[in-house]
């Protein structure tokens, strides 16, 4: 059994040590509150920036958050375009319009949040947690536009993912606010 242990024991304090605990401690409390992510979702996101290996505190954590959703929006702005370009059907070309706007709107709330998040202090992060809010309904209104019509939306998995990194940053983000008893408590 002690053979066996060691070696268990060697492996867990190098996969500790891959990740850094505060990222640990963020994911397990953003899966616990988000049924719709889970720990690993959270981990594998922020393995997607380097700078998650070092983060020091919460706040980093939300500023790189912050950051692989403005670039996921970014990407998806990008795709929406390159639709719209060859799209030959004018109502589908309004239904893309209507998700490049939205997409446009979250690039710009997250650029704001980033930038609210880096300042620091209640009211700039209470600003962080409201411009998440409103670009994380980007993916919904873009999908409406295409249900509204019972046309497939062709945008379905990037609005997914783009809902999945803008509920972690949202999650993040609100983390770092103060308690609900000094702050406005929502839904
Ligand atoms: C997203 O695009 C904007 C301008 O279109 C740019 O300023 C910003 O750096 C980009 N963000 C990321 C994270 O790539």
């Amino acid at each position: 059994m002690r053979r066996l242990l060691v070696p268990v024991f060697l492996l867990l304090l190098a996969l500790s040590m891959c990740e850094s605990s505060v990222l640990q401690d963020m994911c397990k409390s953003v899966a616990a509150g988000h049924p719709s992510i889970s720990y690993s979702d959270c981990i594998k996101t922020f393995q997607a920036d380097s700078a998650s290996a070092t983060v020091a505190d919460e706040r980093g954590l939300a500023a790189i958050a912050t950051k692989i959703a403005e670039k996921a929006a970014n990407a998806t702005s990008a795709r929406i375009a390159a639709l719209r370009a060859t799209e030959k059907d004018a109502r589908r070309r309004d239904r893309l319009g209507v998700c490049a706007e939205v997409y446009s709107d979250a690039v710009e709330q997250l650029g704001e949040a980033a930038d609210d998040i880096a300042r620091g202090g209640d009211e700039a992060t209470q600003d962080a947690v409201t411009q998440l809010s409103a670009a994380l309904d980007a993916p919904g209104t873009c999908e409406d536009a295409f249900g509204e019509a019972d046309d497939a939306s062709p945008l379905a998995p990037e609005d997914d993912e783009f809902t999945k990194l803008a509920t972690i940053a949202l999650a993040v983000a609100a983390s770092l606010s103060p308690p609900p008893s000094t702050a406005t408590i929502r839904n």
